[in-house]
C-alpha cells in the first residue's frame, strides 16, 4: 500500500523540498499552505513534477482571526481525508510564524502569543489529529522541523526562540505517550538554510556561515528533507530524538575570524 505524508507549510522553501523528497520516493502527499490561490498553483506543479503520485494542496491558516488557534479548520482537513479514505503516515510539522523583529521593550504579548499559537499550540492540534488516526492505523511518525535556536538564541527573536523550545518539550512529551501505539515523534534541527529570503541581506550570508559553522556552508532545502526521511523511514526505534542539520553551527563556540596577513 502506498504512504501518504501530511506537510504543513509546503508552499516555499523548506517545505517543498520535503514534498519533493517523499514524492520522489513514491509517497503520495498531502500539503498545506496560507492562500488557496498558491497552493492550487503549487498542486499544479507538484502534479507535473510527479506525474504518478497522489499529491493534494489545502488552504490552512494556523489562527483565526481574533489570533485564536484554529482548531476546527485542523479538525475539518482530517475529516476531509477521512472523507476520501486518505490516511496519514507521516506528519511533518514545516509551517512557522518566523516571529521576525521581536522587541523586547516593543512588542506586545499579542505579538508573542500569535507565533506561540502557531508553533505550538496549532502543532498540538495538528499531532492530536493526526496521532488519533495513526493510533487505529496501528502507527505512524511525527517530524517537527524545529531549529537549533531551540540551544542558542539569536537576536530579536524571543518568541520564535521560546517556541522552538517549547516544541522541543512537546516532541519528547509526545514520543512517551505515544509510543505505546507505535507512534514515534521525533525533531529534525536546522541551523540556517538557503531560503528566498537568503539574497535579502547579501552582508550576513557572506560572512556568517564561514565564521560560525565548521563546514562552512548552511543548508539547503533537500539536506533537511533527507533528515525528516531518515526519522520517516529508517529510524524504527528511534523516538524522542533530535537531529542537528546545521554544519556545525551549534558547537563551535567562537567565530572563526580570517587572519590578517
Ligand atoms: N530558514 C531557516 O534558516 C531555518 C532555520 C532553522 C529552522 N527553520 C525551520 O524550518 C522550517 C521551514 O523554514 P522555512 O524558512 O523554509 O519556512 P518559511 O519560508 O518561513 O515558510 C514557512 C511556511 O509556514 C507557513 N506558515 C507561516 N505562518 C503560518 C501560519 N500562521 N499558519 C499556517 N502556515 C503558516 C507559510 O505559509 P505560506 O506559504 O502561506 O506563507 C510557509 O509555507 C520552519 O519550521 C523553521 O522554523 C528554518
Amino acid at each position: 500500500m502506498r504512504k501518504t505524508v501530511l506537510i504543513t507549510g509546503a508552499c516555499v522553501n523548506t517545505g517543498v523540498a520535503i514534498v519533493q523528497k517523499f514524492a520522489a520516493e513514491g509517497y503520495d502527499v498531502v500539503f498545506t499552505g496560507r492562500s488557496q490561490a498558491t497552493v492550487s498553483e503549487m498542486e499544479k506543479s507538484y502534479r507535473a513534477q510527479y506525474p504518478d503520485v497522489h499529491i493534494r494542496g489545502y488552504a490552512l491558516h494556523s489562527l483565526n482571526e481574533d489570533g485564536s488557534v484554529n482548531e476546527q479548520a485542523v479538525e475539518e482537513l482530517f475529516e476531509k481525508l477521512d472523507q476520501d479514505n486518505i490516511s496519514i503516515q507521516v506528519l511533518v510539522l514545516n509551517a512557522a510564524d518566523q516571529g521576525l523583529n521581536m522587541k523586547i521593550f516593543e512588542n506586545p504579548l499579542q505579538d508573542f502569543q500569535r507565533v506561540l499559537n502557531t508553533n505550538v499550540s496549532w502543532n498540538f492540534c495538528l499531532c492530536q489529529a493526526a496521532a488519533l488516526r495513526m493510533k487505529e492505523q496501528g502507527g505512524g511518525s511525527i517530524v517537527f522541523i524545529n531549529s537549533n535556536t531551540a540551544y542558542r538564541s539569536i537576536p530579536d527573536r524571543i518568541a520564535y526562540v521560546t517556541s522552538k523550545g517549547a516544541q522541543l518539550g512537546m516532541m519528547r512529551a509526545l514520543a512517551l505517550d505515544l509510543g505505546k501505539y507505535n507512534i514515534r515523534v521525533n525533531a529534525v534541527l536546522p541551523g540556517m538554510i538557503k531560503t528566498n529570503r537568503w539574497d535579502q541581506n547579501p552582508e550576513f550570508y557572506a560572512n556568517v556561515p564561514s565564521r560560525f559553522t565548521p563546514l562552512g556552508d548552511v543548508a539547503v532545502g533537500a539536506d533537511i528533507a533527507d533528515a525528516v526521511w531518515y526519522f520517516a523511514e529508517s529510524a524504527r526505534n528511534t523516538t524522542g530524538a533530535e537531529l542537528v542539520v546545521d554544519g556545525g553551527n551549534t558547537i563551535q563556540l567562537y567565530p572563526q575570524i580570517p587572519e590578517n596577513k
